[in-house]
């Protein structure tokens, strides 16, 4: 008898294929969120499963599966995932780090054109037919070029981002738990400085760290008070990052001047305040989200997941 998989959203039919060739696969072709109850009831006679990040794996789900050995997200970023309770009970987990860097930084860099530059404010005026003419002080934006750029996380994304800024003439800080390679640093023009006068000296500031209990509220209140108010924050990372409430009132006091965001505290929820803030640009967690890159993510947990429930060694293994 072939292994039992569980497919937890829609994925494209290569992926499909590819597993049926080496298990019996349930799909969730019809796209429904699958809430905890039904999740575990669905996984409960499972040998592994291609999951999403909106997919929690916890103590309490792994304890109502128990021929559970693998779960493969379709993302970089695990949070989802209750690592530790994984190792505990022999679960491995995987995730796809690498394919998404570029999509990810260039998705970072039309969030933070949009933001300086008020696109999606300035379309929705015009849109809404109010536009009468040419005016001097339409739309006044902050330049991109020549400004100072922090990357807070300067992994394989941070250094896609650095990469992006040299066309745009920028000085580049960053800060990182670890400073990276001279080597690397020399060839993003990138300079290592503390997390405080990131804060206070970019006129940009990306997040591109992973959630962690570390990393959690690293911007919060204090964070953005230490920002300059013509500052704009950017964060492609993780909600949990950014403590929403604070950047919320940062942006409506104008301790900073805008924001552009893809990720929230609490998704898909969002605050309901963002909606009526002019000055953030809001996403909905796509900036993975090419044709290209998608496909390849769902591929690789899909791989993965063939390589854990047959070899036992998936190659991108974060239980090991
Ligand atoms: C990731 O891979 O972590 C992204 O957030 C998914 O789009």
């Amino acid at each position: 008898m072939k292994p039992r998989v569980l497919v937890t959203r829609e994925v494209f039919d290569e992926v499909l294929e590819c597993l049926a060739r080496h298990f019996d696969v349930e799909s969730n072709q019809d796209d429904v969120p699958l809430g905890a109850e039904e999740l575990a009831r669905r996984l409960a006679d499972k040998d592994g499963a291609v999951i999403t990040l909106s997919d929690r794996i916890d103590e309490a789900l792994l304890a109502r599966c128990p021929r559970l050995k693998a779960v493969c997200n379709i993302a970089v970023g695990y949070n989802n995932i209750d690592v530790a309770a994984c190792r505990a009970r022999g679960v491995m987990a995987t995730n796809t780090p690498g394919v998404l860097d570029e999509a990810t930084a260039d998705f970072t860099w039309a969030l933070i054109l949009a933001t300086a530059r008020r696109l999606t404010e300035a379309e929705a005026w015009l849109r809404a037919g109010r536009w009468e003419g040419w005016k001097l002080k339409q739309f006044l934006g902050h330049d991109v070029h020549g400004a100072t750029l922090g990357i807070l996380g300067m992994g394989r994304i941070g250094q896609a981002v650095a990469r992006r800024a040299r066309g745009f003439d920028m000085t580049v800080l960053y800060h990182n738990r670890r400073r990276v390679d001279a080597a690397i640093e020399q060839s993003l023009n990138a300079r290592y400085v503390s997390l405080d006068e990131l804060l206070a000296r970019a006129d940009i500031l990306t997040l591109n760290v992973p959630y962690t209990p570390e990393t959690h509220h690293l911007i919060g209140a204090p964070q953005l008070r230490r920002m300059k108010p013509n500052a704009i924050l950017i964060n492609v990372a993780r909600g949990g990052v950014v403590d929403d409430r604070a950047l919320v009132e940062a942006l409506k006091q104008g301790t900073i001047a805008a924001a552009g965001l893809d990720v929230y505290e609490n998704e898909p929820k969002l605050l309901p305040e963002f909606l009526e803030l002019k000055n953030v640009v809001l996403a909905p967690h796509i900036a993975s989200s090419t044709e290209s890159t998608r496909r390849r993510m769902a591929m690789m947990a899909a791989e993965n997941l063939v390589a854990a429930l047959t070899t036992g060694k998936p190659p991108n293994l974060i239980t090991g």
